[in-house]
């Protein structure tokens, strides 16, 4: 038994607070996000660099297991946002996170169908711009998180300010991956969490075995920032490829299909993402959360999510 609370977003609710971050390319897929909702919390698959017909088919994929929460994450920054968004709702998703960028049609598109918008946000200025296009709750991402980063504040210190200016739930993203962890965000004001990093670190997260283990043995002097044409910095696991790029030598782009709106074109970035996800973390780009440090075994998510759960309880005692 825990006192964790339930985590209700629009119309949706989840046994547990906690979110399960998409996380791209083809890292948080359907088995991950299944096996998330069908634990109680919200089960994400991450949209971006899948094409609008793979987006449908992984999300009725996760559709045909579960009936719990599973929603989508999808790039405001790629071409093809607006077919992508179409496809997950045509597949049955529950709600969809929008990062990397603004958009306001995505809340006309997932109103029509009565589906929730969460936009990952970095500012209380945002956060309330997002509230008043009708989202219904904002993820607030901290300089911790893995992937692209869009502040350099720590999220416990973003937090509060963001809670003060919206009526809507706020998740917590960044640097989470204890139920200790989850205590402490929840108690500075969060509804909820949101973890990347801690799932990518699953048995059922499609992350190959290399890339688990990169998670597993990485020290915090492992966790570097790198440069991305999405315009954003991003956090994630030094490799040789990291190396290379820290020291300005950028790999040629072999196939463009300009799947970004706006590309700063130092590499692909689709490509490096692939190469990791296809196993090789030497010259691919592995995206992880500076708590990846704190890893240090690949659990089956109902595994992970018991403990979370008793770590939650036995942070509590005494209180
Ligand atoms: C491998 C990896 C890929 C990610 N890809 C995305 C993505 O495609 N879109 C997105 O909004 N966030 C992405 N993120 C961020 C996560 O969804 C989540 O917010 C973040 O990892 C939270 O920080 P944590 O890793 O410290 O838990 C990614 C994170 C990781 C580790």
């Amino acid at each position: 038994m825990s006192d964790m609370p339930t985590l209700t977003i629009g119309n949706k609710t989840s046994l547990l607070p906690i979110i399960q971050g998409g996380m791209a390319v083809r890292i948080s897929m359907a088995p991950l996000a299944a096996a998330v909702a069908q634990a109680g919390g919200i089960g994400i698959i991450a949209g971006s660099g899948l094409s609008p017909q793979e987006m449908l088919k992984e999300m009725r994929a996760a559709r045909a297991v579960t009936t719990g929460v599973v929603g989508v994450n999808i790039m405001v920054a790629i071409r093809r946002f607006k077919e992508t968004v179409h496809a997950a709702l045509e597949g049955g998703a529950d709600l969809i996170v929008a990062g990397a960028g603004f958009s306001r049609d995505v809340f006309g598109w997932a109103g029509e169908a009565g589906v929730p918008v969460v936009p990952i946000v970095g500012s209380a200025r945002v956060a309330s711009l997002a509230e008043r296009f009708g989202a219904a709750a904002v993820v607030v991402e901290g300089v911790e998180a893995g992937g692209h980063l869009g502040t350099d504040r720590p999220m416990l210190d973003l937090l509060p300010e963001i809670v003060e200016a919206v009526d809507i739930p706020v998740v917590g993203a960044g640097g989470v991956v204890t139920g200790a962890d989850i205590r402490r965000t929840l108690e500075a004001g969060a509804a909820g969490v949101q973890m990347g990093s801690r799932f990518a670190a699953t048995v059922e997260s499609s992350a190959p075995e290399g890339f688990k283990q990169m998670y597993v043995d990485a020290t915090e002097d492992d966790i570097v920032i790198v440069k991305s044409p999405v315009g954003l910095p991003g956090r994630a696991i030094r490799n040789p490829f990291s190396r290379r790029m820290a020291e300005g030598e950028f790999p040629p782009i072999e196939r463009c299909i300009s799947c970004l709106k706006k590309c700063g074109k130092d590499y692909c970035i689709i490509e490096r993402l692939e190469r990791a996800q296809g196993g090789d973390v030497e010259d691919g780009l592995v995206f992880a959360g500076s708590s990846a440090a704190r890893i240090h075994d690949v659990p089956s998510v109902a595994e992970l999510m018991n403990r979370l759960v008793s770590e939650w309880n036995a942070s509590g005692e005494g209180e």
